[in-house]
C-alpha cells in the first residue's frame, strides 16, 4: 500500500515535471515573439547594494541612474526592436550595426551594464596582471593613465562616456564617445567605461564632473575589470 503510494507519487511527479517542461519551451518561445519581446533585454544585476558605493556615488543617484535611467534605456530598447532586423539580433551586435533611436538605446543598456559592473565597494588600488603591464607600457604609470583618462573625461562636451578600450592586438586607447557611443563601433573592445552624462554624478557632485572623476577610482573593481582585458 505504502509502495504504491509512493509510486502514484512518482508517476505523478514525473508527469508534473514534463508539463513544466513544456512550459518553460513555451515560455522560451514566447520570450522571442512581439508580445513578449520587452523581456529579451535586461538590466545587470547590481553586484552590490544602492548604498554600498558611498560617498563616491550615493543611493539616491544609484537608486535613479540604475533604477530608471537603465530601466528606461532598456525598456526602449525591448519596444523598438520589434518588428525591425533587430528583433532577434544580440545587443553587441545592435550596437555595431544600428543606427539613431535604437542605437542610442542599445548602446546605453550595453555601456550600463558594463559600467554598473565595474565598481566594488571592495574597489580601488590598481589593475592587475596583463592590463597593468599594458597600462604602464603604454601610458608610462598607473597615474599618468589616469590623469589622461580624466583629462579625457572632462574633454567630452555635453553628455557621453570616457573609455579604456584595445584592439585586436591588446594596443590600449582612451576613447571619448559622445551620447551613448561605445568604442566597439571602431572595432575596439570596451574594457572601462565612465559614464560623464549629469545623471551619473549631478546630484552627489553638482557641476563638478572633475571631482567625480577623481573620486570614482576609489570604487573600480579591477578584478572585474582587469578579466576585460
Ligand atoms: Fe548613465
Amino acid at each position: 500500500m505504502k509502495v504504491g503510494h509512493y509510486v502514484l507519487i512518482g508517476l505523478f511527479s514525473m508527469g508534473f515535471i514534463s508539463c513544466t517542461s513544456s512550459q518553460s519551451k513555451n515560455n522560451e518561445n514566447n520570450t522571442n515573439s512581439k508580445n513578449n519581446i520587452e523581456m529579451k533585454f535586461e538590466k545587470v544585476a547590481l553586484p552590490y547594494a544602492t548604498n554600498a558605493l558611498e560617498p563616491v556615488i550615493s543611493k539616491q543617484t544609484m537608486e535613479l541612474h540604475y533604477g530608471k535611467h537603465h530601466q528606461a534605456y532598456v525598456d526602449n530598447l525591448n519596444k523598438l526592436v520589434v518588428g525591425t532586423k533587430f528583433e532577434n539580433a544580440d545587443l553587441e551586435t545592435i550596437v555595431k550595426e544600428s543606427d539613431e533611436a535604437i542605437f542610442n538605446n542599445a548602446g546605453q543598456t550595453l555601456n550600463h551594464n558594463l559600467y554598473f559592473t565595474s565598481f566594488s565597494p571592495d574597489g580601488g588600488g590598481e589593475p592587475k596582471g596583463k592590463l597593468a603591464e599594458a597600462i604602464n607600457s603604454k601610458f608610462e604609470s598607473f597615474e599618468k593613465f589616469k590623469e589622461e583618462f580624466n583629462a579625457a573625461g572632462m574633454g567630452v562636451f555635453g553628455s557621453g562616456w570616457v573609455w579604456l578600450a584595445k584592439d585586436a592586438n591588446g594596443n590600449l586607447s582612451i576613447e571619448k564617445e559622445s551620447n551613448a557611443g561605445n568604442p566597439m563601433t571602431k572595432g575596439l573592445i570596451p574594457i572601462l567605461g565612465l559614464d560623464v552624462w549629469e545623471h551619473s554624478y549631478y546630484l552627489d557632485y553638482q557641476n563638478r564632473r572633475a571631482d567625480h572623476l577623481k573620486e570614482v577610482w576609489k570604487i573600480i573593481d579591477w578584478n572585474v575589470v582587469s578579466e576585460r582585458y
